[in-house]
């Protein structure tokens, strides 16, 4: 099992030889490596079981720490990254040699973004490299925020777990890259779109499931737990399970049955997103046959949280 701790000396001198450390951020835990050694890129390819096609966010402390790694970076997302960084907003810039193909998985655009999370920043400070980092679970599998997410799912293949707590906002960041100067989102995320196009005017979004893997980051079934997940109405779908031990996720209303979590009784989506792996974890953990879940407002948010609960419950490929 890996160490769980929080010394950032510890994680700085385990990732610059070239091992594998999880990172809190404000979003997910990430499996984090140097970024500039293909051995350590490898190795969480490796770790995750995660297909080469898939490429890694890059972690840097500033835009200004990512000066060598992109190039022409648009005025845009200059704006975005002085607004909303640190933060839960993932910016696709056009990469320079430094950073190795595969962490793009040959793409010319790498994914830059700079996490806000106090130990993590810190650790950041301190590294002259950039880390890359996909969230700190088996490729598909539902996201950790938790130090101890990161020790069930993957504990004996990696050194160290930095341990910030529980993760802050509790959905991975917004993905956002650049057509013709304009935004694009490529994932909905923390943050939401609205304010993205309070800085840069009309945004459009490219957000399809798909199961092919030409469309990185968009796989139709994602995060997803081990037992069998089905959305829609939960009065429905409970009588149509009566015969079954079913645990079932809401959004504000409890429902009489042994395995239940509400995410947020006052309706709060910042709460439910915060809650949401955990609950759809604690439910896979627990002693039923089938998680019944229902989708959550769709605004704001809401919009985020009910992407990743249609790609957990996505069936087939
Ligand atoms: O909040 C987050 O973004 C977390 C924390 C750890 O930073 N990271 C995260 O990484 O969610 P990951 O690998 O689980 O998801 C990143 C998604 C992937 O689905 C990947 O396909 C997409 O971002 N992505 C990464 N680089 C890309 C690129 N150059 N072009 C298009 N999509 C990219
Ligand atoms: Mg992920």
């Amino acid at each position: 099992m890996a160490e769980i701790g929080k010394d950032i000396n510890k994680a700085k001198q385990l990732l610059a030889s070239g091992e594998l450390v999880a990172i809190p951020t404000e979003t997910v835990y990430g499996l984090a490596a140097n970024a500039l050694n293909t051995d350590a890129v490898t190795r969480i390819f490796e770790a995750k079981n995660r297909p080469v096609f898939d490429p890694l966010i890059v972690h840097v402390s500033s835009l200004k720490g990512a000066g060598l790694f992109v190039r022409n970076v648009p005025d845009i997302a200059h704006e975005l990254a002085d607004t909303f960084w640190p933060g839960p907003l993932t910016l696709l810039l056009e990469k320079t040699s430094l950073i190795p193909d595969l962490v793009t998985s040959g793409l010319s655009h790498v994914g830059i973004r700079s996490p806000r999370h106090p130990l993590t920043r810190a650790l950041l400070k301190e590294l002259d490299f950039p880390l890359a980092a996909p969230s700190a679970n088996p490729f598909g599998y539902i996201s950790p925020t938790t130090a101890g997410h990161v020790q069930d799912q993957l504990g004996g293949k990696l050194a160290y777990i930095l341990d910030g707590g529980a993760c802050e906002i509790g959905i991975e960041s917004t993905i956002v890259g650049f057509r013709n100067g304009k935004a694009v989102v490529y994932r909905r995320g923390g943050l939401q779109i609205e304010d993205i196009a309070e800085i840069t005017g009309e945004v459009s979004l490219d957000i399809n499931a798909s199961s092919n893997p030409k469309a990185p980051g968009q796989l139709a079934s994602h995060y997803a737990p081990r037992k069998k997940l089905v959305t829609g109405e939960l009065d429905a779908l409970l009588a149509a399970h009566l015969h079954q031990k079913v645990g079932v996720l809401s959004f504000q209303k409890k429902y009489d049955v042994p395995f239940q979590i509400t995410l947020s009784p006052d309706g709060d989506l910042a709460e439910a997103a915060r809650k949401f792996f955990s609950a759809l974890r604690t439910l896979d953990h627990a002693s039923v046959d089938i998680i019944l879940a229902e989708y959550v407002p769709d605004v704001g948010l809401g919009r985020a949280i009910n992407d990743r609960l249609r790609r957990a419950s996505h069936q087939g490929a």
